[in-house]
């Protein structure tokens, strides 16, 4: 089978290596990849928002499967426009994509839906938030409509910041039009969890939940970043929580886009806030996590491409789908000065022993030799029987490791290790 997967990150990387398991398999694209994605698969130098690059390629190769991983090109509608030419592929269709590129619709689906999520009003005029914000409550979350690089959300600790951020989306158009609409929301308390799940619109499986750490410093200190690091399981994420967030959040949700006409089939990713009040969502994201995949597909037991296939023919029903009881931790090694600027161009030395281990997020090649070339450089996991060994183990590659520039967080997997021991 010839096999293309959109995009170019660490995300991309673990899904090709997972993919790769199944002998099927006999070709990868990667359009764009990236300079260590290219060990695993052939890059092709096509962008992943030229939707007409990608399908002209999938056509003129007979691609058998396309696997659309990032958010850009799904809300952009790449699914749409494979399957017109009659290409199966993974992940939504525009018309369900719109859960992740549009807040304001993700929100309003909650409410007619009764699916638990902060309180919130939504602001098309920039008088009218001002207004608003005069007597919301302290602090307050501003997010950004649409889809803004994960920086479109602000927790205004005061009302001058609060309305600082207002103006900087709707009146400076700092996110362009993502910004143009705003949701002001109920600033929600609690630990955070990540529950990637598989859905053919029907059946909803949920995969082993993980725990991101957004922030660019130790003790979730610094700006927001796409993700530093993450473990999985989540010990916050109890076997009573997922059955309460399977009968409240996960099948309300997958039955809410069907009767709104936009079956959701592909990875509906569930970014939750366990409240005192409960669980609540905090965001819908279209698509795999990053770096959430690197932890939640080295566990997964089932073949990737046979699991991706059942959502495509809305099979999943019949379709085991099983996760090895184990741990995994993923350090994000990034570049200093992300998520603002940095150097890159420094050569990647990664001992052949840990290849496995590493996904390349941002590296080109150059004369055979892999440079950095972005934020995130690379993801490296370790998989152990218990929390506290995959995060030493982690740690013990990352070490081995080198390249100029070079920047990681010290306590990823610390917060759990806590929770884990109370
Ligand atoms: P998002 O880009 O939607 O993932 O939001 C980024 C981060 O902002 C989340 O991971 C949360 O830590 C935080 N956040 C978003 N919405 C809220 C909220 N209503 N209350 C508290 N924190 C929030
Ligand atoms: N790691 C968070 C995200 O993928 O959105």
């Amino acid at each position: 089978m010839k096999i293309l997967v959109v995009g170019g990150g660490g995300r991309e990387h673990a899904i090709i290596k997972k993919l790769k398991e199944n002998k099927a398999v006999e070709t990868i694209f990667a359009l764009p990849g990236n300079g260590g994605i290219a060990r695993d698969a052939v890059c092709v130098n096509v962008g992943a928002t030229d939707l007409d690059g990608i399908t002209a390629f999938a056509v003129e190769n007979n691609i058998d499967y396309a696997v659309v991983a990032p958010d850009d090109p799904l809300v952009l509608g790449c699914v749409d426009r494979l399957e017109e030419k009659g290409i199966p592929c993974f992940g939504p269709r525009a018309n369900a994509a719109i859960i992740e590129g549009s807040k304001a619709f993700s929100k309003d689906l909650m409410k007619k839906y009764g699916i638990p999520t902060a309180q919130y009003e939504i602001f098309t005029d920039l008088d009218a938030a001002l207004a608003y914000l005069k007597t919301a409550p302290i602090p307050t979350v501003i997010k950004a409509d649409g889809l803004a690089l994960g920086k479109g959300v602000i927790i205004a600790q005061t009302r001058e910041e609060a309305e600082q951020a207002v103006c900087e989306m709707m009146q400076n158009k700092k996110f362009g039009k993502s910004g143009e609409t705003v949701v002001i929301e109920e600033f929600l308390t609690g630990p955070e969890v990540s529950v990637l799940s598989f859905t053919d619109g029907e059946t909803v499986v949920p995969m082993v939940s993980s725990m991101d750490h957004k922030r660019a410093m130790d003790g979730d200190k610094g700006l927001n970043t796409g993700g530093m690091g993450t473990v999985a399981p989540n010990p916050y994420y109890t076997k009573e929580i997922a059955e309460t967030c399977m009968q409240t959040i996960f099948l309300p949700t997958i039955r809410a886009m069907k009767a709104e006409g936009r079956t959701f089939k592909g990875c509906l990713y569930f970014g939750l806030m366990l409240t005192p009040d409960g669980p609540k969502v905090i965001e819908y994201n279209c698509r795999f996590g990053d770096p959430e995949t690197q932890v939640v597909l080295p566990l997964l037991q089932s073949d990737l491409l046979t699991v991706m296939q059942a959502v495509t023919n809305g099979t999943l029903r019949d379709t085991p789908v099983t996760f090895a009881d184990a741990h995994a931790c993923c350090v994000i090694m990034a570049s200093s000065g992300y998520p603002l600027s940095y150097e890159k161009g420094y050569e990647i030395t990664i001992p052949e022993a840990l290849n496995d281990a590493v996904y390349v997020a941002g590296a080109k090649l150059a004369d055979g030799r892999l440079l950095t070339s972005g934020g995130r450089v690379l993801g490296v996991t370790a998989v152990e029987g218990s929390l506290k060994e995959a995060v030493a183990s982690a740690y013990a590659k990352v070490e081995q490791i080198t390249f100029g520039n070079a920047f990681y967080r010290r306590d990823i997997g610390a917060r759990a290790l806590a929770a884990a021991e109370e």
